[in-house]
């Protein structure tokens, strides 16, 4: 339609106002007198803006005479104005006539779609021209459309997280992770992963993905136009729980609480709880529980006997198990419990009840040693432990005959503090 238009008024401009006087025009006239061509003052600036903004393009003639000077868009010859007029139908064009010679073409609120050349004219024959091109700046924008969302993938697999961007000049992408943490890149054909700050490009490609590479990722689009813009793109790396029990093995005074330790990774978020097992000496089972007729596992509650807490950071979690006022009803199996969509894992801690003598305690120095008991049923051999303190610090401890319990026992951290507090007792007392 435009085009149409403007067809039509080119046309009629050759055929009537464009038109130079012939020769034969000019000789039958007179008064006529051959003017100097006119011709183009400097050349046109182009001219970058951002988009908004106005734009104006100037254009100066000297002996004009008369001809008359045009402006037209390149790309498709629309005229837009014509000596001091807008002959266009578009409100954000303007003209100005400035000291006889100069014709600005002004585009206000300047869009996208005004970017490009545009020719001065001036109807010589054969016609003159100069063109100024005018660039439109556009701040970066992220198309949501064709840019990732918050995705979900299980481990081992691949994720690809894309970002794109538009605008003038093209923006650049950048990576990072939202918490600051490095990147984590598989380099190509290797098992490695390598560690970067950023990533540039719009996609960022994840293969085999392990769970450390879990977290909130942000895209960052910038040219030389502000504002930059960022997304934030969200990756959950999902696989099935894992349980771990630090200190499978519990030996404690009676009368002390004690705290049992399981350190859980899951994705998604796991529901974990804490079942005491039935008091054999094999161990928890429940399809022999049942056969046999003994008591199924007890799942445990939060209340005055046992404390359960649950801390979380990310994947990783630790719960704790508090069994206050340990009593030989206590002494048993215990499993932490984690399940989500993926699996179930468990960790199974034993429970035992540790006998100290304090009556064996010998001080000499610094050092103090003493012996004690660690006994898991009333049946089973008493085992001892001799162990030497100094006021600070367990520097070692011996468990005979079940050396191998020794490593179990001084992770423990409650018994450790169980012996402290017995130790003290014990100092106290003398
Ligand atoms: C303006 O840009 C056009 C197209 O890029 C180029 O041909 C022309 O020489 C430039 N003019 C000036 C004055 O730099």
């Amino acid at each position: 339609m435009d085009k149409f238009y403007s067809f039509l008024l080119i046309t009629l401009i050759v055929t009537t106002h464009w038109s130079t006087p012939t020769l034969t025009q000019m000789l039958n006239e007179p008064n006529m007198q051959l003017d100097p061509d006119p011709e183009f003052i400097g050349t046109i600036n182009n001219v970058t803006f951002p988009a908004g903004r106005e734009a104006i393009l100037a254009c100066s003639v000297r002996n004009l005479g008369k001809n008359k000077v045009g402006w037209l868009r390149a790309s498709d010859q629309t005229v837009l104005a014509l000596q001091g007029r807008v002959v266009t139908h578009n409100a954000r064009i303007s003209v100005m006539h400035e000291d006889m010679h100069t014709w600005k073409l002004k585009i206000s609120k300047l869009r996208e779609s005004d970017r490009g050349c545009y020719m001065c004219q001036i109807n010589t024959s054969p016609m003159k021209k100069q063109v100024g091109c005018i660039d439109v700046q556009v701040p970066p924008d992220i198309i949501n459309e064709e840019s990732s969302s918050d995705l979900a993938v299980q481990e081992g697999e691949d994720a690809t997280l894309v970002c794109k961007a538009t605008g003038n000049p093209t923006p650049r992408v950048t990576w990072r992770r939202e918490d600051g943490e490095m990147i984590l890149l598989r380099k190509p054909g290797s098992r490695e992963l390598m560690r970067v700050e950023s990533f540039q490009g719009p996609a960022l490609k994840l293969a085999r993905l392990e769970r450390r590479q879990m977290g909130a990722y942000l895209c960052i689009a910038s040219n030389d136009v502000p504002p930059a813009v960022s997304k934030r793109v969200s990756l959950s790396v999902q696989f099935a729980p894992m349980v771990r029990a630090p200190s499978q093995l519990l030996g404690t005074p009676l009368g002390s609480d004690v705290q049992l330790e399981c350190q859980v990774e899951a994705s998604p978020s796991p529901v974990s709880y804490w079942l005491k097992g039935a008091r054999t000496s094999s161990g928890f089972n429940s399809n022999s529980a049942l056969e046999t007729g003994q008591p199924g596992p007890e799942m445990l509650l939060d209340g005055p006997k046992y404390s359960i807490t649950e801390k979380r950071d990310g994947y990783r979690g630790i719960m704790l198990l508090t069994v206050r006022s340990f009593s030989p009803s206590d002494v048993g199996t215990y499993h932490c419990v984690s399940t989500n969509s993926l699996g179930r894992a468990e960790g199974t801690l034993r429970l035992y009840e540790i006998k100290l003598h304090p009556g064996i305690a010998t001080i000499n120095d610094d050092q103090l040693n003493f012996i004690g008991g660690l006994e898991e049923s009333r049946n089973a051999a008493q085992t001892t432990a001799r162990i030497t303190a100094t006021r600070q610090s367990i520097s070692w401890l011996h468990i005979s005959p079940a050396l191998v319990l020794t490593t179990h026992i001084l992770c423990s951290t409650p018994l450790t503090s169980a012996i402290l507090r017995w130790l003290s007792r014990g100092l106290a007392l003398r």
